[in-house]
């Protein structure tokens, strides 16, 4: 059968769940459904049919919201995808590891991960005997001494590009170790989405997203989604652990990424172009040193970033010669772009690690986890470039002001 591409699937795919004649898919703001009789409800607890019981369980929206992502995800695969919506990033993050790790496994993941996710394989899991260890995820040689000590792993799980140096870990390599051992492979795509990069098709087994960044893209809903082209896990492992643990999203908030999701082409088409011309607005200016971008021919990892990705997104990271001063003075400064943590949304927005996520570690520490004293991270977004590059223009003139290097 013919398949739809990427923007038809994702406008569409959503509306097949709508059993009114309304245009657009309802809010179906209830928390239980009503069976008609005792036969009916005996027939949905054993799954006979299609249909709702209690909204922890699940709900339309949630479904329709997680089939489009779903569809996303799996658009050139042959076999079917299945979705889920969590709470949160991180309720997708800790739903994947309890369906998926018991005590006595390994997880590996890579270092530079978004910091909570971290924690939790870290700090959480290990208290239930699940066994930690990492690897530098873009060094594949660093993943293979891993696996020499760690012969056995349950899971591998990576996050590409990473949070907030942009480095980019190696799909393909890392799915060939995992299965010359039987691990399964997990990978937040939150910073790529689906538009730019289908890890499915790459052999990866789960795919999760905080889908409170690109995947909504308006910055109104903290949430979370889950998709495998494994039914068996999808059945037996990922949906009961959701349901049992509580951690689904409510239907206004999987409507509204619904809605978002419709125009994610756009919006990546137009981050894309964006964080192009920021990127090398950036590289070419004096108070900077160096600019993280993986579309940039500089970045070290272009060709990589361009084997797996369709193109490259709006998320940039650059480090500022004048050092920790310099990243104050950039924040007061700028006007049009947010003084924000989170990403993917329509505006931009702009953060300094040193002085906000990661003020709380020690300059040491930050050191290692490849977060200098003068990073930067922006989330491009899809304004008129020109206006972006103003904002950041005038504000590194301040900073080269302050910082004495103008
Ligand atoms: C790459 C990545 N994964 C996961 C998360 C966690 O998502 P949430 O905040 O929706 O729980 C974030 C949040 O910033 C993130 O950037």
């Amino acid at each position: 059968m013919r398949k739809f591409g990427f923007g038809t699937t994702a406008i569409h795919t959503a509306d097949e769940h709508n059993e009114t004649h309304a245009h657009v898919l309802p809010i179906y703001q209830s928390s239980t459904y009503v069976f008609d009789d005792v036969d009916y409800g005996q027939s949905l607890w054993r799954g006979e049919q299609p249909g709702h019981i209690y909204g922890r369980l699940g709900n339309p929206n949630t479904e329709a919201t997680a089939s489009a992502i779903a569809a996303l995800e799996g658009l050139n695969l042959a076999e079917p995808t299945y979705g889920l919506m969590a709470g949160s990033g991180m309720a997708a993050v800790s739903t994947v590891g309890l369906a998926l790790l018991q005590a006595g496994d390994t997880v590996i993941t890579q270092r530079a991960l978004y910091g909570a996710s971290y924690t939790l394989f870290k700090k959480f899991f290990t208290r239930h005997q699940v066994h930690h260890a990492d690897f530098a995820g873009d060094d594949l040689a660093d993943l293979d001494r891993t696996l020499a000590e760690n012969p056995h792993p349950k899971m591998i799980y990576i996050e590409t590009p990473a949070n907030p140096t942009l480095r980019i870990t190696d799909i393909r390599g890392v799915v060939e170790r995992a299965q010359s051992v039987g691990a399964l492979v997990v990978i937040d795509n939150t910073f790529a989405t689906p538009y730019l990069q289908r890890p499915l098709e790459m052999g990866v087994d789960v795919v999760l997203h905080s889908t409170t960044k690109y995947l909504t893209g308006h910055g109104n809903v903290v949430g979370g989604a889950i998709v495998t082209a494994n039914e068996e896990m999808y059945r037996t492992q990922l949906l009961p652990t959701l349901r049992t643990y509580g951690a689904i999203a409510g239907p206004m908030d999987a409507w509204l990424t619904g809605l978002g999701l419709k125009t994610l082409q756009l919006r990546m088409e137009q981050h894309c172009e964006n964080g192009m011309a920021v990127a090398q607005f950036l590289e070419a200016h004096p108070a900077i040193e160096r600019v993280y971008y993986p579309g940039l021919e500089s970045f070290e990892q272009y060709e990589l970033a361009a084997q797996q990705m369709d193109a490259f997104g709006g998320m940039i990271s650059f480090e500022l010669k004048g050092g920790y001063e310099a990243g104050v003075t950039l924040m007061n400064n700028v006007n049009l772009l947010a003084l924000a943590v989170s990403l993917g949304a329509v505006d931009s927005l702009i953060q300094h690690p040193a002085s906000m996520t990661h003020f709380n570690n020690s300059p040491e520490d930050r050191a290692k986890m490849g977060i200098t004293e003068g990073l930067v991270r922006v989330s491009v977004g899809v304004e008129d470039t020109d206006d972006i590059i103003f904002d950041l223009e005038q504000a590194l003139e301040a900073v080269m002001v302050a910082t004495h290097t103008a």
